[in-house]
């Protein structure tokens, strides 16, 4: 029987009275928003998971206030036959999408595809496509959709990530691109929002140093390397100045509504301020039970075939 259970290890002085039983069709998920906590400087929440199985968890999460802005959100699971997951993460530059993905990936087998790593690899090959990408990502905007749907839809469509399962990471970016997904019919089962601080955004940014022969990412307060060597051979991005993260931050702001608003329906908001530990423990208690259903989903259509 599928399980629907987020226990948190966040404490949390928000109400944990038990709720109504939620009756829903199989594939959703209903995530309601009970107590707020009365601590400022980190708001929680405490949620309710219900599902068309009768079962009702009470559990945490400790997004901004601001982040469920309505009272009830149901959050769409899409229920394919197949159980392999399809999950889209998103956030403002060095949010730690990157980093997550590392931790996602290793746990859940998912082909991790990166945006903005598949531009990165056309500018270091030094083709057309990477000169004209690298224009743009100096000003911090968005490189043209001509470049970039075609580039990561013919990766989606590759048979590791169709047999594996995706995790596309700063992708959509603009309605332009999450429309060319819908048309496409490619959506993901959920869609993972990280909300930092501005003051740790930029902090992260001119902090970030990457390892060229591991592809490993560190920070040099936060994560550092392991010893001289990595240290040594350490490298930064072109656009990890404190001056082009302000540039990337606004066209971050100015496009995010556009694409949330075409997945609003399989949104999690997940607080990315803490330990990057904390971050992925709360994101790995939504994959497994988006996961789990999965499996109860594709199990039942086999039974039902039989
Ligand atoms: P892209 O490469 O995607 O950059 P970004 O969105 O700005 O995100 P980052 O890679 O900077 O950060 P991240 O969220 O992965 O954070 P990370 O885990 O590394 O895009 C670059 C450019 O390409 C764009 O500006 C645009 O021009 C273009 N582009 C990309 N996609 C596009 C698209 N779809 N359409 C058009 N153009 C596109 O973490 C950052 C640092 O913080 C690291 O040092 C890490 O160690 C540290 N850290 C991470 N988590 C934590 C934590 N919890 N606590 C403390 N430190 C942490």
């Amino acid at each position: 029987m599928a399980s629907l259970a987020f226990s948190s290890a966040t404490t949390t002085k928000a109400s944990s009275k038990p709720g109504p039983l939620f009756l829903l069709p199989p594939n959703r998920l209903k995530v309601e928003a009970v107590g707020f906590s009365d601590l400022p400087e980190r708001p929680r929440i405490s949620l309710r998971h219900g599902s068309n199985q009768g079962h009702r968890i009470s559990s945490q999460f400790p997004p901004k206030t601001s982040v469920v802005s309505k009272q009830s959100t149901e959050v769409e699971v899409n229920m394919n036959t197949e159980d392999c997951l399809k999950v889209m993460i998103s956030g403002a530059p060095a949010s730690g999408k990157g980093t997550q993905c590392e931790l996602i990936k290793n746990k859940y087998g998912l082909v991790h595809i990166a945006a903005g790593d598949l531009l990165r690899e056309e500018i270091a090959a030094g083709t057309e496509k990477g000169k004209r990408a690298k224009e743009y990502m100096e000003k911090g905007l968005l490189v043209p959709s001509e470049i970039v749907v075609m580039m990561v839809k013919d990766r989606l469509l590759q048979p590791d990530a169709q047999e594996k399962g995706w995790l596309l990471d700063g992708y959509p970016r603009s309605l332009e691109q999450a429309k060319a997904l819908e048309e496409l019919g490619i959506r993901p089962d959920i869609f993972i929002l990280l909300d930092v601080s501005e003051e740790n955004l930029v902090e992260r940014v001119v902090g970030r140093r990457l390892d060229p022969e591991t592809g490993k990412i560190y920070h040099l307060k936060y994560s550092p390397p392991e010893n001289e060597e990595i240290a040594a051979r350490l490298t930064q991005r072109f656009d990890d100045t404190e001056e082009k993260v302000k540039l990337r931050l606004q066209t971050h702001h100015q496009n995010v509504e556009d694409v949330l608003s075409t997945y609003e329906d399989v949104i999690v908001r997940i607080k990315g301020d803490a330990a990057k530990e904390n971050v992925f423990a709360e994101i790995d208690k939504v994959l497994s039970s988006v996961k789990e259903k999965k499996s109860q989903a594709s199990m039942d259509s086999k039974a039902a075939a039989v």
